[in-house]
This record gives C-alpha cells, sequence and structure tokens, in this order.
C-alpha cells in the first residue's frame, strides 16, 4: 500500500520508533515521589509505545558529579564514589521495586559515559565553540548552575530555593549565545518541539534577550570529583554539560544511536527546563548531533502547596505508598490526577478517593458484577453472543473507538484523559447491566440467548479495558484476564480492537478481588493520629466579652487589588463595604496573585486605626488563617452575604 492509500488510523497503525528519558536524578537525596512520578510517567509511555507495537526504548539513570555528593561524601567519611555507588543503587533498587521496565540506566561516573563525554567536548572545542575567560556571579549549588540577579526570587534561585552565592573563577566557556538565532527559530519553526506551549513560550522569552556563554568547567583543586576536560586535565567538566549528553552516550555506548536518536522525548519538570530547553539544544548544534525531537515539561506535585522536595522535608516515600495502596493503584492515581503541564496537589485521602471512585467501584464493580452472573447463570463458562441490540453496539462502538482516541491523547502528552476516556467506557458499561438487568432475563428462559449476549458483551468490555489500562496497571490488567480464563500474558493494543476474543466456552472464575476498596474512615483516622504529634496549641489570655465586641468585623468584597509598588510582601486591595469602598494593604502577596482575590468575600477588621503602610494608607486590616509552616488562607464567611455584612 502506498502513503496515499493510508487511512490516518492506518498510518498510526504502523511500527514506529520511541525513545524516552527521564532526568537522570542527583544522588544526594533518596528517590521521592516527584522522581518517581516522572519514572513512572515514562514507564506507562513506554508500556503504551510497546503495546503499539514500536520498537521502544526506555532511558533513566542518575547524575553523580555534583558538588553536592562530594561534600556529602565527605560528610560521610567515605570517597564519593563509594558513596554514589550506595545512591544510585538505591535508585536502582527503588525503580525495580516498582516494576519500572526501562531499558538502560546509566551513571555518570561510568567510563562508557565519560568517555562519550570528552569526544563531545573535544568536538565542540575543535569547532572554536570553547573558549578560556574569568566569570564572576551567582551560583546556586542546589541548582548547579549560575543564575542573574533578574531570575532570582525574593533573593532564592527560582529552581532549588536556595540562596545563591557570588563566585569569581577562570573557566572555559561553550559560546552558547551565538547558538540564540538558530534556537529561536527552530522553536519558532517546530511548535511541538517543547510542550506543552506555556514552557515553549518560556524558553522563547528567556531567548528574546542574550543567555550568554556557558562556564562549562571548574577547576579541579576546588572541585576534583567530575570529568576531566580532555585538553586540559586541571578542569572538569561543568555538571549539566556532563549530565545531559547522559541521552546520547547511553546510546552511543550501546551502537543504538542509528536506531532511536533523535526519535527522543525527554521527560523533565518545570525545574530543569533551562538547561534543557537552551542549553541542550545548543550544545547538540555545537557538536553536529541533530537535536532531540520534543521536550515534554510536567508541573509539580505539590504537599501543602509547596514543591515535594527533600530539602523542604515534606516527602513521601514512593516505596511506602506503593505498599500501602498497591503498586498498580498508586500508579493509576499519579497518572490520572495529574494534568500534565500543571502542578497537582497531593495528599492520601486524595489517593485513596480516587482508588475508590474509579477502581473499586468503576472497574471493580464491573469485575464482580460480570463475574458473578457468569458463575450464577452459566457455571462461569463464556458464551457466544446472539444478535446484537442498539444497546449492544452502542457500548462496542465506545469501546471501539478507544485505541485511536488513547494513541491521540497519549501522542499529545493528555495522559489524564487517556486513563478517564477508559473510565467512562467502564461507566458505560456499568450502566448497561443495570439497564439490560441480566437477573430480569436470567429469570425468562426464551431470553437464554439474550442473556448470552448481556454477558458476553460486559466479558469483552471488561477484556479491552484491561489491554487499554495495561501500561498503567500491568500486574492488576494481566490478573484481570486470568480471571477472565484468558492466558497470563502481555496484551497488544490490537487486542483492543477485537470484540470477540474470548474463546467461546473459555472457563472464568473470579480469584481476589483486585481492586478492594479503601477504607476512608480509617484512612482519616490514622492520618489524624500522625498528626497528633504536633506540638501543643499556646493560648493568649482571656478577655472581657467587651474587649472583643469593641472590634467591628465586617464582609468585604474584593473589587481591586494590585502588587504595593515600593514593598514585595504586600498588596494593595479596594474593597467595596456596602456603599463605602476602602483601600487595604494586606501582606499575602507571597500567598495570593492579585486577580484571584477579585470578587472574594472576605472578612476585614473595620474599626482598626488606619495605619501608612510602605506610602499606602491601610483603611482596616484582613483577617487570614495562618499554619505552622507560615501558610495563609483568607477569612470568608461560609454563604454569599452582601458586603458591609458585620461579623459578630
Ligand atoms: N540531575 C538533574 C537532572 C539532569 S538531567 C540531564 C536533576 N536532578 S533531580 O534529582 O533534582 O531531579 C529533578 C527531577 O525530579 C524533576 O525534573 C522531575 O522529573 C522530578 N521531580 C522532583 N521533584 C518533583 C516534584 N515535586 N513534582 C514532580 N516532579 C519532581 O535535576
Amino acid at each position: 500500500m502506498n502513503a496515499e492509500q493510508q487511512s490516518p488510523a492506518d498510518a498510526r497503525r504502523e511500527r514506529g520508533t520511541y525513545y524516552a528519558t527521564t532526568p537522570i536524578f542527583y544522588v544526594n537525596a533518596a528517590p521521592h515521589i516527584g522522581h518517581a512520578y516522572t519514572t513512572i510517567l515514562v514507564d506507562v509511555v513506554t508500556r503504551f509505545h510497546r503495546l503499539k507495537g514500536d520498537d521502544t526504548f526506555f532511558l533513566t539513570g542518575t547524575d553523580e558529579h555534583v558538588e553536592k555528593v562530594a561534600k556529602a561524601a565527605a560528610r560521610a567519611g567515605v570517597t564519593p564514589q563509594t558513596y554514589t555507588d550506595q545512591v544510585a543503587a538505591q535508585f536502582r533498587s527503588t525503580w525495580d521495586a516498582m516494576g519500572i521496565a526501562y531499558d538502560e540506566f546509566i551513571r555518570t561516573t561510568e567510563g562508557r559515559h565519560q568517555q562519550v563525554v570528552r569526544e563531545v567536548l573535544q568536538k565542540v572545542y575543535d569547532n572554536g565553540d570553547i573558549f578560556y575567560g574569568e566569570y564572576s556571579g551567582l551560583y546556586c549549588v542546589g541548582a548547579e548552575r549560575f543564575v542573574t540577579e533578574k531570575e532570582l526570587v525574593d533573593g532564592t534561585c527560582p529552581d532549588s530555593d536556595e540562596p545563591p552565592e557570588y563566585r569569581t573563577e577562570a573557566n572555559y566557556f561553550f559560546r552558547m549565545e551565538k547558538y540564540r538565532p538558530w534556537l529561536r527559530e527552530h522553536i519558532e519553526r517546530n511548535p511541538d518541539f517543547i510542550r506543552p506551549e506555556r514552557y515553549r513560550n518560556e524558553v522563547l522569552a528567556m531567548l528574546r534577550e542574550p543567555i550568554g556563554d556557558l562556564s562549562i568547567s571548574r577547576p579541579r583543586a576546588r572541585v576534583p570529583w567530575g570529568i576531566p576536560l580532555p585538553w586540559d586535565e586541571e578542569h572538569v567538566t561543568y555538571v549539566w554539560f556532563d549530565a545531559l549528553i547522559n541521552y546520547w552516550s547511553a546510546l552511543l555506548s550501546r551502537d543504538l544511536e542509528q536506531r532511536y536518536w533523535p526519535a527522543v522525548n525527554h521527560f523533565i519538570a518545570k525545574d530543569i527546563v533551562k538547561p534543557h530547553g537552551v542549553f541542550w539544544p545548543t550544545m547538540l548544534k555545537a557538536a553536529g548531533i541533530p537535536v532531540y525531537k520534543h521536550l515534554n515539561v510536567h508541573g509539580y506535585w505539590l504537599q501543602d502547596e509547596r514543591k515535594m522536595s527533600k530539602s523542604l522535608g515534606n516527602v513521601v516515600g514512593p516505596l511506602e505508598l506503593q505498599a500501602k495502596y498497591g503498586r498498580d493503584a498508586f500508579r493509576y492515581f499519579l497518572l490520572r490526577d495529574m494534568s500534565f503541564g500543571l502542578d497537582a496537589g497531593f495528599n492520601e485521602p486524595a489517593i485513596a478517593e480516587r482508588i475508590n471512585a474509579d477502581l473499586a467501584n468503576a472497574l471493580g464493580n464491573l469485575l464482580n458484577r460480570t463475574l458473578g452472573m457468569l458463575g450464577k447463570y452459566r457455571d462461569g463458562v463464556v458464551p457466544a453472543f446472539g444478535p446484537l441490540e442498539h444497546a449492544d453496539l452502542a457500548l462496542k462502538d465506545a469501546f471501539m473507538a478507544l485505541p485511536d482516541a488513547l494513541t491521540d491523547h497519549v501522542d499529545q502528552l493528555r495522559f489524564e484523559r487517556a486513563v478517564e476516556d477508559v473510565m467512562t467506557a467502564v461507566r458505560a458499561a456499568n450502566k448497561y447491566i443495570a439497564e439490560q438487568q441480566p437477573w430480569t432475563l436470567a429469570k425468562d428462559p426464551t431470553q437464554a440467548t439474550r442473556l448470552d449476549t448481556v454477558l458476553r458483551t460486559c466479558l469483552e468490555a471488561l477484556r479491552c479495558a484491561s489491554v487499554l489500562l495495561e501500561p498503567v496497571m500491568p500486574e492488576k490488567c494481566r490478573a484481570l484476564r486470568v480471571q477472565l480464563g484468558l492466558p497470563d500474558a502481555a496484551a497488544s493494543l490490537g487486542d483492543a480492537r477485537r470484540w470477540d476474543a474470548i474463546p467461546v466456552g473459555t472457563q472464568a472464575s473470579a480469584g481476589e478481588p483486585l481492586f478492594p476498596r479503601i477504607d476512608l474512615a480509617a484512612l482519616h483516622e490514622e492520618l489524624a493520629a500522625g498528626d497528633a504529634s504536633a506540638a501543643p496549641l499556646e493560648h493568649k489570655d482571656e478577655v472581657e466579652y467587651d474587649a472583643f465586641a469593641a472590634l467591628e468585623l465586617r464582609v468585604a468584597l474584593v473589587t481591586h487589588a494590585e502588587p504595593h509598588p515600593k514593598a514585595d510582601k504586600l498588596l494593595v486591595l479596594t474593597v467595596q463595604l456596602g456603599p463605602e469602598s476602602r483601600t487595604i494593604v494586606a501582606g499575602i502577596r507571597a500567598h495570593y496573585a492579585p486577580d484571584e482575590l477579585i470578587n472574594k468575600r472576605v472578612v476585614i477588621v473595620a474599626n482598626l486605626k488606619p495605619a501608612r503602610l510602605r506610602g499606602v494608607t491601610s483603611q482596616g486590616m484582613l483577617l487570614a488563617a495562618e499554619d505552622a509552616d507560615g501558610h495563609l488562607a483568607l477569612v470568608s464567611v461560609e454563604r454569599e452575604m452582601p458586603a458591609g455584612s458585620e461579623v459578630r
């Protein structure tokens, strides 16, 4: 068949090549949920491509030549190599315990990687794109890069939240600025080079102004831990120049670059957009290596609205969660509850609620009811279809549309939609049972064929769902098919395009419940018990009622909000109190964006003596709750009350 005769669906079904990577993680901390998310995501995506029949390669690994490692190793009294061996092994064993099917695990301390780094450096040096010079600036050890004054947020690095230090060093520099026009044009011409669009725009904004040249070495005397430059052994390679090359060295060292490069999809979170969106493509260009295909950027998992990270100490162990909720159910939650590109909130009740709603109620119910009825009415033996009626065909059509829909969703990074589309079809199957009432059909012997058809329809629906969800829940989906009487084997996407794949006469039998419900009340109790260790409250002295009654508290409607021109912690609000309008200055800029406040009804102290705050007079004060970590939430009233209403 020539290309012109191919339908788009046929073209999609062609065997493609797919190479996907996670960041290689720093070895100064144990793997946490943030690392686990990207790794699970890439595992799901590569499993989906394998399901489709694509030639797939999945790379992960560890980034080991960081200054922090040298320091941590010194503190632990071991050599950096011993230290990183331990942490790298911990990453590897965590991924193994989580069933991550990576094809290669690369470590930047391996000889095969170091050799490629030196070759790439030499090539760029020989091309005249590396020079020796002096540089002074703000260096962030957390992010391992120089940051500009402009990038700082409240004096700290935007990537790591750590304050940078001032450094002057004689280093080698990569002529990155030279490649800026090329990169800008490349991104403009290839709208899906960096996805989603918000991150593409972020990088384009960086490229509108000079990006400068990139310092790519450190004096060996200061950082003995690193790859020496091939032409000057007194300097070691800068960590990003070393680390980014892993994506290439892992293939090259196995002679796989012809097969998988440049069909590469890098997956990262938004913390490392600049190195991947600016340093990496310009490095590739200078080294004469074709630039990667897609940079896919996801948001953060937040706990209590803050990025989960080791340094913030709010880390939940992925192995703990997997043990508690089950490996597949935990993966399902992560895929379903993050909208790619945006931040998502993380908490255990949300995991439990998602599992109960989608896995126990929707999918688990469909399985239990279908196998229960098949056992009761047909001794567990899979029947043939009778003539299909409208309702049967509607459900079949809904399932048959899924393989192409999911392929598009995965291509376009809409993972939560992919999962949700399958669940929508599963819910439709539950509704189909409720409407067809097999229990009524079972009472009427003339309806035997009709009952066969209804049962068979549900069985095929379950089988198709198990194929489509297999990348997300590999173990559960295979176990589900085993309960249907099918072999314990991996599926292919083609299996989900069939509606007649279970041989008539197959013996099915319900086994262990696959998707048990989580007892939410018990979970809440357990979590509350965990919080009980919190410090006791410190109360203020008691006051007479009059002291309280002297305060005039009122509901106020926010009509305008803007940053205070002279203070970066303050916002200037205009609020409406009945007919009266007032200006209030509030120290909530770190917690609320001005736009989010418009039309909020807040509670203010209306008879506080006016005060001038950095040149603006505040006619009252907002009330807000503050937790032990300093997070704020504005006080409002539970129902919509007219602005000006008194709060007593
Ligand atoms: N070593 C560099 C990457 C070099 S790649 C050539 C690095 N390592 S890291 O250990 O800090 O990992 C950062 C990555 O971990 C993020 O890009 C993301 O994949 C993952 N995450 C870390 N915390 C996260 C969240 N709170 N939420 C989502 N992903 C998170 O940077």
